[in-house]
């Protein structure tokens, strides 16, 4: 047989639907324009695609298509022959009429396409009417999968106020079914709750910010997605999924005190570093977007300082220098809190930070006595008399009300033995002659109590040195105290010799001895 003269054998296609029995003898090409047909030339083939729609269940073998010659007279003189995958098994072929048969179930998604061969022989001479040819029936989807979520449930973070349109995330739904093929895989993605904040890409499953959101009204929504196959048409299969969405904190508030004054006091007696008081300014951000640094301003920034205690954000208020109640009753300062993390998108949003007044009260308190030096050095002549003037200490009550003191000398029997104070007046004077020999300082305490609230009282050191008298005459003082006239005040300390005794002073309350 001569390949080029020989009319082809022509392969007919059939679509199953094809295959009830009013359709099978239409032509292919006339019922479905669509078909992607094209003419082997050389070999005479007609080759169209060939389905098979999965699952179909029938007790009967459904008809799939045909293989025909045109040598075929139908006299049985041809044997048409399949073989290939499937072939006897799944498919069947009529050896005289070349029409194929589906004999069971078929699923898509196990084999999508059956590859065979078709040959056509003279039943007597065995000889081939056409060359051998290959061929592909393919499995014809429907839609018998559902869409899956398959990372669900989702969970997403986006900065809060991210503008409208801002991507959050994306959730994808797979089906099983063919993508190629109709629309059993077609998905279609839709919003179930989640509105009017989130929208989602119906297409593509990508969800957006639907509107501007505020973290410190609410800072986590759930959003339920719905996917349909069947592009959401009749008989679509549909699936869910949940995507929590938490909005993040961005520095979109300031701090702000909670009071715009604050009352505080402190006592004049306060020690340095004394903790007045605590302010506080709030900020509805959170972590590092809430951390604030204190700052104080004003005039009394050298008595007052700031620090802030990053336990519980609050601004405690010291005393840096000791306040006077007789000398300044009122202060009053700025407190200033600054977020310490500014973020620069929002810097035209006004200042990350708060001011606010307080106001210091010093307290007046009861204080001691003070003496006008804190220490006395006085002299006294050795072997002065017994009343001779030591010296003057002065105590006063810086209070106002400036209660009266009273003096005493608080040392030991033996140093109060040899000085007495006036009470009244805090003058020292002695109360027996004193010999250098025996001691040259005699150091003593004396204190100063307030009449008025005996509790408070002060010391002070008076130390008193006596005074050499006379180097040439170590016997002097003997015969001074014994034969000279006491005409020594205190704070004389010039040598007396026994030649100045016959005129003593006229307001000496002493008298000559001798
Ligand atoms: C202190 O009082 C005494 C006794 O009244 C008096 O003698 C003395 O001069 C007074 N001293 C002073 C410094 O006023
Ligand atoms: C008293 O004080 C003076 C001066 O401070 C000192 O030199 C002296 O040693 C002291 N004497 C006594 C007994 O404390």
């Amino acid at each position: 047989m001569n390949y080029y003269t020989l009319p082809s054998l022509v392969l007919i296609l059939a679509q199953l639907w094809l295959c009830t029995p009013g359709m099978q003898r239409k032509s292919i090409k006339s019922a479905d324009q669509s078909f992607t047909a094209f003419r082997r030339v050389k070999r005479g083939w007609i080759w169209e695609p060939l389905f098979v729609t999965e699952e179909q269940i029938t007790k009967m073998p459904l008809y799939v298509g045909q293989l025909k010659s045109d040598l075929d007279k139908q006299d049985g003189s041809l044997q048409y022959i399949l073989t290939g995958e499937g072939a006897g098994s799944i498919f069947i072929i009529d050896e005289y009429n070349g029409k194929i048969y589906v004999i069971q179930k078929l699923d898509r998604e196990k084999k999508s396409f059956y590859t065979l061969r078709a040959q056509v022989i003279n039943r007597n001479t065995h000889l081939p009417v056409e060359p051998d040819s290959e061929f592909i029936i393919k499995v014809r989807d429907i839609n018998d999968h559902e869409p899956q979520f398959l990372d669900g449930p989702y969970v997403a973070t986006i900065p809060e106020m991210s503008p409208e349109g801002t991507s959050v995330t994306q959730v994808t739904a797979t089906d099983g079914d063919d993508p190629s093929y109709g629309n059993s895989a077609r998905l279609l993605y839709s919003l179930i709750q989640g509105q009017p904040y989130f929208s989602v890409e119906p297409k593509t499953g990508v969800i957006r910010m639907a509107s501007q959101m505020d973290r410190e009204t609410k800072d986590q929504y759930l959003v339920i997605i719905q996917v349909k196959d069947m592009v959401g048409q009749a008989g679509a299969f549909s699936a869910t999924a949940t995507v929590t969405i938490n909005l993040s904190d961005i520095n979109d508030n300031a701090p702000k005190f909670q009071q715009r004054l604050y009352y505080m006091s402190v006592s004049e007696e306060a020690p340095v570093g004394t903790t007045i008081g605590r302010v506080m300014a709030e900020d509805s951000d959170i972590g590092e977007n809430a951390a604030m640094n204190y700052f104080i301003e004003g005039d009394s920034t050298d008595v007052f300082d700031i620090i802030t205690d990053n336990e519980t954000q609050e601004g405690l208020i010291l005393l840096k220098k000791r306040v006077d109640y007789e000398a300044k009753r009122r202060y009053s300062v700025q407190a200033k809190a600054v977020n310490r993390y500014i973020d620069e998108r929002f810097l035209e949003e006004g200042p990350f930070e708060d001011t606010t007044i307080v106001k210091i009260n010093v307290q007046d308190a009861d204080e001691p006595p003070v003496f006008t030096l804190e220490n006395y050095v006085m002299e006294i002549a050795e072997g002065a008399l017994s009343g001779s003037l030591v010296g003057v200490v002065t105590a006063k009550d810086p209070d106002n009300d400036d209660s009266p003191v009273r003096y005493s000398i608080v040392n030991g029997m033996i140093l109060k033995r040899l000085f007495s104070i006036n009470e009244h007046n805090g003058t020292i004077i002695t109360t027996k002659p004193l010999d250098r020999e025996i001691a040259a300082w005699h150091n003593i305490t004396v204190t100063a109590t307030e009449t008025r609230n005996p509790e408070k009282i002060s010391e002070v050191n008076v130390y008193i040195q006596v005074l050499n008298v006379n180097d040439h005459e170590p016997e002097f003082p003997k015969y001074y105290e014994t034969f000279v006239c006491e005409n020594t005040f205190s704070g004389q300390v010039n040598a007396v010799t026994l030649d100045s005794c016959p005129n003593p002073p006229a307001n000496s309350e002493h008298q000559c001895s001798g």
